[in-house]
């Protein structure tokens, strides 16, 4: 359970307070362009009473805040390993950035629609996520008495499946502790979890709701970092010497400060 503050409390208490004010003052909602939000759609069902249970406002900032706690690290470990594992392998970085700085050419600003023509930037992105899952483990509990590989699994047990490791399963994946982006090159593996080999973002019905924005979240800052600067390593590191150690856990961290050089690119 995440322990809220009275600060945080506070924030998402007014972040509630002016939705609502937008609400009764006639507007559909407080998103981009007056549009609907996530905390909208939860005022419009608790005001609605369609909901078999009633829920509080308490239940609208456990929401906000798990989105947040679900969000932010996740999103931010993928960002800084995808950003360690191209500068330790300078051919990918060097062919992501050709691609971003093509698809971006002319542009002051790396627009968010152009995202998905950024196709080996995503390729990087999937090869990060199988190599550095942030949500290593995957928690589920069985209702029912199970037979696994031989192994009975009485009814409610609970069963830890590690996704870091299976990333690096050499049953699965040949070469697996290198980085190549290219191996889901015309490959159909997707990121809803259907093939357990790759599940970066859970299985089933516990899936992670926020693959969309997440993958976005990477995308954006990556896409930008590549097209504004060019990454050197400081003196005296080498691709070789540079180590990205992750903190073990349940959901990996990176454990080290990784310094680059940013760089203004060539002039054009
Ligand atoms: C690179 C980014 C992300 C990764 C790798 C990731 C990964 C995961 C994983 C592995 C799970 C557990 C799924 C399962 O048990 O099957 C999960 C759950 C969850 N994620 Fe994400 N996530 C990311 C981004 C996000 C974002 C952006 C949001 C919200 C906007 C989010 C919200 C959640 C929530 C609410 C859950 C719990 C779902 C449930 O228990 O039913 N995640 N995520």
């Amino acid at each position: 359970m995440v322990k809220v503050g009275q600060k945080t409390d506070e924030i998402m208490g007014d972040i509630i307070k002016e939705h609502r004010n937008n609400l009764g003052s006639g507007k559909t909602g407080s998103g981009e362009s007056g549009s609907e939000d996530i905390v909208d759609v939860l005022i419009k069902l608790k005001d609605s009473d369609s909901l078999p249970m009633s829920i509080t406002d308490d239940n609208i900032k456990a929401v906000i805040l798990d989105l947040f706690a679900g969000a932010v690290d996740t999103s931010k470990t993928t960002t800084v390993c995808a950003m360690v594992e191209m500068v330790k392998n300078p051919r990918v970085l060097a062919k992501a950035q050709a691609q971003v700085r093509e698809v971006f050419k002319g542009k002051e600003k790396v627009e968010e629609s152009d995202m998905e023509k950024l196709s080996y930037l995503n390729l990087v992105i999937k090869e990060t996520l199988r190599l550095h899952p942030p949500g290593s483990v995957i928690y589920r509990e069985n209702n029912k008495e199970s037979v696994i590989c031989g192994y009975t699994i009485p009814p409610r047990t609970r069963v830890l499946i590690n996704a870091w490791a299976i990333g690096r399963d050499p049953q699965y994946w040949e070469d697996p502790e290198s980085f190549k982006p290219e191996r889901f090159e015309n490959d159909p593996m997707d990121f809803t979890g259907n093939q357990f080999k790759y599940m970066p973002f859970g299985s089933g019905r516990r899936i992670c709701p926020g693959i969309s924005f997440g993958l976005a979240n990477v995308c954006t800052p990556l896409a930008h970092l590549l097209y504004h600067f060019d990454w050197e390593l400081p003196h005296g590191t080498t691709p070789h010497t540079l180590k990205l150690s992750e903190l073990p856990g349940l959901a990996i961290g990176v454990k080290n400060d990784i310094f680059f050089i940013a760089a203004p690119p060539p002039a054009a």
